[in-house]
């Protein structure tokens, strides 16, 4: 396993992480067992990093973690998140209209605390405000996160989608380690002021759904997407977007497979290619899957390669946005 350092921690992560979201939530069924094997075998294989949130089915995806976690909690790096409420209690995706968010102290206390129950651990080694909530001074939020810190609840604080101006007066309060926000081939918000921003402070980018949610390998399956697939509400996936994602790609698995590589390494491998401060955390639910993204962990890329890629990526702008309209307010606040 290759490693990367986080932040200014003296932390060495596994180059990639492993998003466990999908174990429990947003992406069709799942099977416990295959997760807890697909857990076990990351283990195995180094993958240290390990990704999760306490809106993840209403806490379910952190339960399920607890039980490889636990018997082997000095192996592994665990971060998860807060922020994300549901009206009627009823776990539901970030758009929902049953969904909000809430970045007030009186909250993050309580949430800290039920994340950890459901960890089954004293102290959270990376925690992050999964939003910046609109409502709530940043400088609030993050205030409170501190108190955690000194409590001993939490090792390191991060910040999701947040908006340079939001990075910056959270990194005066206490510093940030980590900016957990989307980032692909085909969601490149970051690369605008976001980037040099955490470059400057010493924050290490940890970008999430880096295969872009799978859709290099699934944009034909849509029809066979459950009423519950997060996806379907995605535009990525909807009609006006359909052809054009089909086409981009058909085109990227073509050149993929040209260098004996698949269509969801060589995006892994583009995003693991933007800089040795990344951490990207695909996230699966397969051990089949999960050796493939540690695999693209060494494919080299070359500037003939970026090149051909930026040229497909060109070709097809009618991508549609990442998220619904409710939920991109949400983002780089
Ligand atoms: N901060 C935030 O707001 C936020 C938002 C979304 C996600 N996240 C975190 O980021 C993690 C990763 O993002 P993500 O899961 O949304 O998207 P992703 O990593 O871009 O893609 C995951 C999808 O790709 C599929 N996949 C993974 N490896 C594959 C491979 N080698 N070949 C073919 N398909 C493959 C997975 O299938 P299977 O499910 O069948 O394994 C899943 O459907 C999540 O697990 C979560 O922890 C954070």
């Amino acid at each position: 396993m290759k490693f990367r350092k986080l932040g200014n921690t003296g932390e060495q992560l596994s180059a990639i992480g492993l998003g466990c979201m999908g174990m429990s939530f947003a992406y069709g069924p799942a099977d416990e067992q295959e997760s807890i094997n697909t857990l076990h075998k990351a283990l195995d294989l180094g993958v240290n990093f390990w990704d999760t949130a306490d809106m993840y089915a209403n806490g379910e995806n952190e339960k399920l973690i607890s039980k490889v976690l636990v018997p082997n909690r000095d192996k592994i790096f665990i971060a998860t998140k807060f922020g994300f409420r549901f009206k009627d209690g009823k776990a539901s995706h970030s758009g929902a209209p049953g969904t909000y968010f809430d970045g007030s102290p009186e909250w993050i206390k309580q949430a800290v605390d039920q994340s950890l129950q459901r960890l089954k651990i004293d102290e959270i080694d990376l925690y992050y405000a999964h939003r910046i909530d609109p409502n709530v001074p940043v400088e609030e939020t993050v205030g409170t996160m501190a108190d955690l810190v000194k409590a001993g609840k939490v090792k390191y604080l991060g910040l999701s989608e947040a908006s340079p101006e939001s990075i910056r007066k959270a990194n005066k309060i206490h510093p940030i380690t980590a900016l957990q926000s989307e980032y692909s081939l085909l969601t490149r918000d970051v690369e605008k002021e976001i980037l040099s921003t955490i470059r400057e402070l010493g924050i290490t980018l940890v970008p999430y759904s880096p295969l872009a949610r799978g859709l290099f390998s699934n944009i034909n399956e849509v029809q066979n997407f459950g009423d519950d697939d997060f996806r379907k509400s995605l535009p990525r996936y909807q009609q006006e977007n359909l052809e054009n994602n089909r086409n981009l790609a058909k085109e990227i698995n073509d050149f993929a497979a040209s260098k004996g590589i698949k269509g969801t390494q060589l995006a892994l491998a583009w995003v693991l290619n933007q800089g040795e401060d990344i951490i990207p955390i695909p996230g699966t639910k397969r051990i089949k899957y999960l050796e493939e993204n540690i695999a693209a962990t060494h494919i080299e890329l070359s500037t003939s390669d970026l090149e051909t890629i930026d040229s497909i990526m060109k070709k097809y702008p009618n991508i549609g946005e990442r998220y619904s309209e409710g939920s991109m307010k949400l983002v780089n606040n």
